[in-house]
């Protein structure tokens, strides 16, 4: 039976090998809750990780963990269509549609592969990663999404996938739904533990700054022990003049549900050191089981393999015919049966 519900579709790299909180806060705990709401697709964005230089073997690897830790997450493939984006091969194939659609200007002005290109040294960039958004546009298109829940940085991709649903509609007739952005809260933004200046990532200046979900529990409590305050002692909520505490509060709103007030009042005459011993007992909390449970899908990765393939399955099913819709619109001659 066709679903009502709106369709979200989102996607994320396999680069990073285990998720950091911020990632998990800011994105994948977003998803969970979509799939309740939602028509939902998600994917392992593989053939994107490609654009900048990867090793095979850490790629097919990496590729499981992501899928692994989408699940011990809660993604559920009875309640949302998880996959793997190479495993459907229409996403390639719309690309190349998209690519002779797009304007070299339009694809230019993408910030996010200046930044990109002029970290790998101009002129080093790949022409796929020059054309990463483009691929971009075809995986939510595919998929006739209706909102992509995505971070800030990545609404200029959504707005290109607009024009170009717009553009194609246009020229060639209505096909593909024009997706609205679905940009996740500002309020699930996590910053760095050593320097609450900067958004957690993987890039950070000092491993201590940032939580992965798969470190032992000990470095985990240990970083949050570690954790950058100030050299006053209120327990208070001030983003401007208490980053590192405002930090930590909302991590810990967050994984314990918990309202920012409520926890100023509980902690109030408390010192920093009371907060941050309990919150990381909640973060260990939060994160021994989901270790045990990406682990479990590690240790099996037959049962992992098949989860995928299902997804594949229930993906290619919609990009296929969508697929062949535009072809047609295009005027490419059908193979003959
Ligand atoms: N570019 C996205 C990111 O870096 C990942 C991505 C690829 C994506 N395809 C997508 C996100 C489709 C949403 C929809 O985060």
């Amino acid at each position: 039976m066709p679903s009502t519900r709106p369709r979200v579709l989102s996607g994320i790299q396999p680069t990073a090998g285990s998720f950091h909180l911020g990632n998990y806060l800011g994105a994948v705990r977003q998803w969970v809750a979509l799939q309740e709401s939602h028509d939902a697709f998600y994917m392992v964005v593989d053939l994107h990780a490609i654009t900048v230089p990867q090793d095979p073997v850490e790629l097919r690897a990496n590729t499981r963990l992501a899928a692994a830790q989408l699940l011990a997450a809660g993604l559920d493939p009875e309640r949302c269509t998880l996959f793997v984006q190479s495993h459907v091969p229409e996403h390639a194939q719309l690309a190349w549609i998209m690519n002779c659609l797009a304007g070299f200007g339009e694809a230019s002005r993408m910030t996010q592969f200046k930044d990109k290109s002029a970290k790998h040294g101009a002129g080093n960039a790949t022409v796929g990663l020059f054309t990463y958004p483009i691929l971009q546009v075809a995986d939510i298109l595919l998929y006739q999404a209706n909102q992509v829940p995505v971070g800030e940085d990545q609404r200029q991709h959504i707005e290109l996938t607009r024009d170009l649903a717009d553009r194609f509609n246009g020229r060639f007739g209505e096909t593909f739904t024009v997706p609205e952005p679905y940009i996740l809260k500002e309020t699930a933004k996590i910053y760095d533990l050593q320097d609450p200046s900067i958004k957690m990532s993987k890039s950070a200046s000092t491993p201590k700054g940032l939580i992965n979900l798969l470190d032992d529990p000990k470095t985990t409590a240990k970083k949050v022990k570690s954790a950058v305050t100030d050299t006053d002692t209120v327990i208070k909520y001030d983003t401007e003049n208490k980053p590192g505490v405002s930090n930590l509060l909302s991590i810990y709103s967050t994984l314990t549900g918990k309202a920012i007030a409520e926890l100023e009042a509980e902690y109030e005459g408390k010192m920093y050191g009371a907060l941050k011993t309990d919150l990381a007992e909640v973060m260990v909390e939060f994160v021994t089981p989901f270790r045990t449970r990406t682990q479990q899908y590690l240790d099996d990765p037959e049962t992992l393999d098949s989860l995928l393939a299902k997804g594949a399955e229930k993906a290619r099913a919609v990009a296929a015919e969508t697929l062949a819709t535009a072809y047609d619109k295009v005027g490419l001659l059908p193979a003959k049966h």
